[in-house]
């Protein structure tokens, strides 16, 4: 049984951001892509509405720049948002030479034109939205899995959970420098050691942390907790986002109801039928994200609601079927059929804004570690994230990322002699209830107490119980054998803990930040910016 493995670059995720790098490497180097689970396992492979670009002749960069930095509430990098929508026309085409079937335009007769077609979302003054249908992520992650299980230089390796980045600074070597990472084997239960040139992280965001959430299960925050145990700062991490509209059926765990469908005229409702969005902001159900979910939260809780509706039945059920074929047929298996009816919806935890500290190149705090796609913080989103404009920065950074990588690969050796994992002090769990209630809790008070409104005892009352689990993991952590829940709850509770405090930080309300306490805007906008106590704790 091999315990070490080496490659030139280990990317630990499986998304469009590991992907599109992986792909963009390989040519020159041995790459491994990681993902804990299935390889489709992230967000990426549910995404729907599609990816946000500057494509259309009337459409212009700086139209898309101002877009993002009004929905960022003044918090977007300017620098990073022109570097990424400057980019976004050549991710696209990319993505479109590897082979992705967006959506084609059609003409008046109904024939398919040669253009794409483009959607409209919350906070985009233009259509500009490429999209395959209302299952984009699938599309494009279907395409860069079959390019990359192609390809001879890059191993795709499934069930191996990421445990922790291995450092110069944690060996004793001096500097700070990654060596590569702890790696779970969950297909023969060991931890093996990957030495990598250069590490990178893809790990996706951290909506696990609240109980309701559109992500599915990876979304633990692992990158962004392992970045920050190896000595990354983190930024902003108190403003997760949540989606205005997911469905709401007793059984239909975390599906969406894109905001394509509110691009193309669905309107809110009250279950009265009366439209509610227009009270709260000019541009009605197009307003961004922050202030349609803020604004079915007031309205769900003035009325003692357990939901709201979308309705887009009042448009042709043909065009319906056509642009959301997949919203429509999972509606009807849980009984809703959305030509004719309106959707039930309810807000719920969908993307990480903040995450690990990094530069235009993806570069963290520490030397030869990259973190791109929703784990990373590059500045492009704010206080609130413009929808669709992720996945342009997965594309862009992925790209970004190797190329710094390929420009540096002649100057980075192996690294040599990594210590294997020790497992002599542990012992399998005898107590598994202990994980599954800590998850259970840590998950109810992130969504009771730091989630779309919040008030600075809720906030204390979250860090007093995040401090007493950390305790409790720690220990559980220090004395069994590791397990893909422990390690994601491990993580989990460091991400909360890091949420919690930059939430106690920022005294106002911006963005997706929305306190009782402090209700207003200050007059300078500033990150919240955490550093790790040292390295290697
Ligand atoms: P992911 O695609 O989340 O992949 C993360 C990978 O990391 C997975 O392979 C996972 O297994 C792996 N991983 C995590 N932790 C570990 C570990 N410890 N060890 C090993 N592997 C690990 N954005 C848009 O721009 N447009 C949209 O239309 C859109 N729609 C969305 C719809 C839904 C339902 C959701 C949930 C999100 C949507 N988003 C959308 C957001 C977007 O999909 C994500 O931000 C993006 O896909 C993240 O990609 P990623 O490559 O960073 O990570
Ligand atoms: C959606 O389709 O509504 C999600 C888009 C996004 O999160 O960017």
């Amino acid at each position: 049984m091999t315990l070490r493995h080496e490659y030139d670059v280990l990317v630990i995720g499986s998304g469009a951001a590991g992907l599109t790098l992986a792909l963009e490497l390989a040519d020159s180097l041995r790459v491994a892509v990681l993902s804990k689970g299935k390889l489709s396992e992230g967000s990426t492979y549910w995404a729907q509405g599609g990816v946000a670009a500057v494509l259309d002749d009337n459409d212009t960069v700086d139209a898309h720049v101002q877009d993002t930095l009004d929905a960022g509430g003044g918090l977007c990098h300017e620098d990073a948002v022109r570097q990424i929508v400057g980019d976004s026309k050549e991710a696209i085409g990319w993505l479109i030479d590897q082979g992705v079937p967006f959506t084609r335009d059609r003409h008046a007769d109904g024939s398919e034109s040669e253009g794409f077609h483009l959607t409209r979302e919350g906070g985009h003054s233009h259509r500009r939205i490429i999209h395959a249908a209302d299952a984009t992520g699938a599309a494009i992650f279907n395409t860069l899995f079959a390019k990359a299980v192609a390809h001879p230089d890059i191993d795709l390796l499934e069930d191996r959970v990421a445990v922790d980045l291995i450092t110069s600074s944690k060996l004793g070597l001096g500097g700070q420098r990654c060596l590569g990472a702890y790696i779970l084997n969950r297909q023969s239960g060991h931890v093996e050691t990957f030495a990598a040139r250069f590490t990178v992280l893809a790990t996706g965001g951290a909506s696990k942390v609240y109980l309701y959430t559109s992500n599915p299960d990876s979304a633990s925050g692992d990158g962004i907790a392992m970045a920050w145990r190896a000595g990354c700062r983190v930024a902003n991490m108190e403003f997760n986002q949540f989606h205005p509209t997911c469905l709401y059926h007793p059984t239909a765990k975390s599906f969406l109801v894109t905001e394509a469908l509110r691009g193309e005229g669905a309107l809110l409702k009250l279950p009265n039928g009366q439209r509610f969005m227009p009270r709260f902001d000019s541009r009605a159900e197009l307003a961004p994200r922050d202030i349609v979910a803020r604004a079915i939260d007031h309205e769900m809780k003035r009325l003692g609601l357990d939901c709201v509706y979308l309705d887009i039945s009042h448009k042709p059920a043909e065009f319906v079927r056509e642009h959301f074929p997949t919203v429509y047929e999972r509606c009807l298996s849980f009984g809703v059929d959305i030509t004719r009816e309106p959707i039930p919806v309810v807000p719920a935890a969908h993307y990480t804004c903040g995450g690990v500290m990094v530069d235009s190149a993806g570069h963290t705090d520490v030397a030869g570690l990259y973190a791109i796609g929703e784990t990373s913080f590059t500045g492009l989103h704010g206080a609130n994230r413009m929808a669709s404009n992720s996945l342009l920065e997965c594309i862009v950074y992925g790209r970004s990322a190797s190329r710094d990588i390929r420009a540096q690969m002649n100057s980075v050796s192996m690294p040599e002699q990594l210590p294997e994992w020790d497992e002599s002090q542990v012992t399998d769990s005898d107590e598994d209830v202990i994980i599954s209630h800590n998850w259970d809790e840590l998950r109810r008070f992130m969504w009771d107490y730091v989630g779309i409104v919040r008030t600075s005892k809720r906030l204390q009352r979250a860090k007093h119980r995040v401090d007493l689990l950390l305790g409790e993991i720690h220990e559980f952590y220090s004395n069994y054998r590791v397990t893909r829940d422990l390690l994601e709850l491990r993580n989990l509770a460091l991400v909360a803990d890091l949420i919690i405090t930059s939430a106690m930080q920022r005294r106002e309300s911006r963005g997706l930040h929305y306190t009782l306490d402090y209700p207003e805007l200050l007059t300078s906008a500033e990150d919240t910016i955490l550093q790790p106590p040292s390295a290697g704790d």
